[in-house]
């Protein structure tokens, strides 16, 4: 039933209605509110735009130049000015907008959207990856590469909730986050946003990711509403390059791509999923119902809605060429389930047009509508959409959330090699060289960064000067581009070199996406994984001088640092530490802070291993690389710290367990070093013989475990029959009896691993 139309002013005059009491259930609202929305009405809230600040900046940047359809820096609408876009919000034409990036502005455009008809607010996205790094000012935390390096679940969850509040006090109420796919191949520009290469270590940290911004239910303004992104199997792309198209198996999708999905719907309830860029098996994910309708929906029960991602809706048409025009192309993803289209005008004129010609059902209209106000009311934005500005200020980079991102920092970094060199005792040295292109600028940020105020970030350089003493350190600036080819800055480098008596070279990669030079990133993918330009001549030449040489890489992508990890005395995964990347790792490099990070991906030794994983199936090295080693160069799970823990008595519960029972696997713990530090014990599992086949190993479970020198302790583990399940020949998912090796240790490489066998049965 659709009531009378009547406009804004008359119905703040007519009685209150049910929709606007706050006393009443969600549900009674939604339905309250749907049912006094025309069909117009509806359809906008299912459109998304981005914010006119957004729209300014790019105009500008393109003035005059003609804007590729494919560069998703595309974010403004040739068609339609600012002034239109305020109309339309007014009109109640708007549902979204994304990447607002001032309270203000969201301030601006809540006011437009409280002149609407219906004063239905505004859900404003942004991606907040880690942290809200998108608005200037904010805190910015490691990038998820280096959030999973932590296998600190707890932590993840206390910076997303931090992340969150920093979210609503910029005016914006919902994250584009967590990017759950499981990473495949370092070539892929977007690893760095990812948890890594594990799909139980990927889950559990989604997890953790939806829980801390979502909080428990979310409900209420310090809560933002997480995406779980990008149905589906994109993190594997044919070449490495964005978007590219992916063949996977649906066994492959079952037991790689979706569990973390399965988790973040049915445990952690999220609340939005994004669809992917690229197609899989032959559809574009944006026309998938199969994905998004039967496995989301039906099959997992999730509720809320799927938002699309930059343009592809339009490039079903344009570019997988599977619709014949734009209008076919909104039919074909409404109808496979999507409810929010990101971004731009046309999809709302299509969509009206095609359920008024009977070509889409209006049900499908109201699912999407119901959900996203849902979450309006949830956010509790009808009772208030506007941000409080003195809140802004003392919410971003407060002290506490400054807190926690240095102690994700330094649980984020990981110590891959050393020789002895480290922990530095810097009064030992008089003359500490650091150079190299990441060592004094904001790469250490990662991407999904904008600008931020230079006294907001510790550089390395920083970091080390404040560590070491400003007076002994001799800053040698080789320039901020990791492509560069140098020679003569090479050449000036290693002259100082040989009057240093300690050098610390930071090298990597550029994941600035404000930055032409950038090397890694949305949409910048590469064909090799060695370092760019003249870096890996760089650390040579320091390194022939005879000086000790610290090797520290920045980045998102594993790189294959073959002659680095052979030759220097000390090497250090920092990956993109954030705000106070410099204070953390000089905190690790004098072992201030002891390293405890594991790698979430292994690191190849070169391109031509990708896909290079540690849970493989049988096969994979049956013939060997006859031009080099079929292992990586550093596996996952593995890292160094500065005490050495020993493993012993590795016990199982029992030997014979029902598939129906749960059973323990403990082992004991043991710092037998001199300092007290963290290990990250790791229990990996293998079916022995199995209808289908399994991976030589598969992470299960993990534990963060901190033990002073000397102490022992008994750390066990339950062992759930999901942990042993897996999808038959039939793809029925159970437990089949036979046998199975526990593993428990320090990596996922056996050498690390006490091993133990359980026999299931039925
Ligand atoms: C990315 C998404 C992101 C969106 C909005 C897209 O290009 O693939 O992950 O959320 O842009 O910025």
């Amino acid at each position: 039933m659709t009531i009378a139309v009547l406009p804004a002013a008359l119905l703040t005059m007519a009685q209150k209605p049910l929709y606007k009491d706050a006393g009443q259930p969600v549900e009674k609202r939604v339905t309250d509110l749907l049912q006094r929305m025309t069909l117009e009405e509806k359809v906008a809230q299912m459109c998304q735009y981005v914010g006119p600040g957004h729209i300014r900046e790019t105009q500008q940047r393109f003035k005059g130049k003609k804007v590729a359809k494919n560069d998703d820096a595309y974010g403004f609408y040739p068609n339609l000015s600012i002034n239109d876009l305020y109309k339309m919000t007014e009109e109640g034409k708007v549902g979204s907008f994304l990447h607002v990036v001032t309270a203000e502005e969201a301030n601006q455009l809540q006011e437009l959207a409280m002149k609407s008809r219906l004063q239905i607010p505004l859900i404003i996205g942004i991606d907040a990856i880690h942290g809200n790094a998108l608005v200037s000012g904010t805190t910015v935390y490691p990038t998820p590469i280096g959030q999973a390096a932590s296998f600190d679940t707890e932590l993840v969850e206390r910076l997303s909730r931090e992340s969150a509040l920093e979210v609503r006090a910029t005016g914006a109420h919902w994250t584009f986050t967590p990017n759950i796919d499981v990473a495949r191949d370092a070539r892929w520009g977007r690893t760095g946003e990812t948890f890594g290469e594990d799909p139980y270590l990927v889950t559990r940290m989604g997890v953790a990711t939806i829980k801390g911004y979502q909080g428990e239910d979310c409900q209420g303004s310090d809560v933002a509403l997480a995406c779980g992104k990008h149905l589906i199997a994109g993190s594997e792309p044919s070449n490495g390059t964005n978007a590219a198209p992916m063949d996977v198996s649906e066994r492959t999708l079952r037991e790689v791509y979706l569990p973390p999905y399965k988790a973040a719907v049915e445990e952690a309830k999220v609340f939005t999923l994004m669809a992917a860029h690229n197609e899989l098996n032959g559809v574009p994910c944006h026309a998938d119902k199969w994905m998004m309708t039967d496995i989301m929906r039906d099959e997992y029960g999730f509720d809320g809605f799927i938002v699309s991602d930059w343009m592809d809706v339009e490039r079903i048409h344009d570019l997988h060429k599977v619709a014949p025009n734009l209008k076919e192309a909104y039919r074909e993803t409404v109808a496979a389930g999507l409810d929010m289209h990101m971004h731009g005008p046309g999809f709302m004129e299509g969509v009206i047009e095609l359920v008024k010609e009977g070509k889409l059902a209006e049900a499908q209209v109201d699912r999407a509508c119901r959900a996203i106000l849902e979450a309006k009311f949830k956010l509790g934005l009808f009772e208030n959409p506007f941000v409080d500005l003195k809140k802004t200020r003392k919410t971003l980079f407060c002290k506490e959330h400054k807190a926690t991102a240095l102690e994700a920092a330094e649980k984020s970094i990981v110590l891959l090699k050393n020789e002895g060199l480290l922990p530095l005792d810097f009064s030992k040295y008089k003359n500490i060289l650091v150079t190299g292109p990441n060592a004094d600028n904001h790469t250490v940020l990662g991407d999904w960064t904008l600008q931020q105020p230079d006294e907001n970030v510790v550089t390395i350089l920083d970091g080390i000067c404040q560590a070491a003493g400003k007076e002994k350190v001799t800053y040698y600036n080789y320039g901020d581009d990791v492509r560069q080819d140098s020679p003569e800055k090479v050449k000036e480098a290693s002259e100082l070199a040989k009057k240093a008596d300690l050098a610390i070279v930071v090298v990597g990669e550029n994941p600035l996406r404000y930055q032409k030079t950038k090397t890694c990133g949305e949409n910048v993918d590469r064909m090799s994984i060695d370092l760019l330009g003249t870096q890996e001549l760089l650390v040579k030449e320091i390194h022939k001088t005879g000086v000790p040489t610290i090797v520290v890489l920045v980045g998102g992508r594993p790189l294959s640092v073959n002659w680095i990890a052979q030759n220097v005395p000390a090497l250090v995964q920092a990956w993109e530490p954030g705000s106070f990347a410099g204070t953390a790792v000089a905190n690790i490099l004098t072992g201030k802070v002891n390293p405890s990070a594991k790698l979430p991906i292994s690191i190849p030794r070169h391109a031509g291993q990708i896909q290079m994983i540690y849970n493989h199936k049988p096969s994979q090295y049956f013939h060997k690389y006859k031009d080099g080693a079929s292992t990586p160069l550093y596996a996952f799970g593995y890292g160094l710290s500065y005490t050495t823990f020993a493993y012993s008595n590795l016990k199982l519960s029992g030997n014979k367990v029902s598939s129906k029972d749960s059973f323990t696997a403990s082992v004991e713990l043991t710092n037998i070093g001199k300092s007290e530090g963290t290990e990250i014990v790791q229990l990996y599992i293998r079916d022995d013989y199995s209808y289908a086949t399994r991976p030589v190993k598969e992470l299960k479970d993990f534990m963060r475990v901190t033990l002073k020198p000397g102490e022992k302790r008994t750390v066990e583990f339950t062992i759930s029959p999901d942990k042993l399940a897996y999808y038959n020949r039939a793809m029925e998912y159970g437990v089949e009896p036979g046998t199975f090796t526990i593993m428990v240790g320090s990596s996922s490489m056996d050498k690390d691993l006490q091993k133990a066998k359980i026999e299931i049965i039925k």
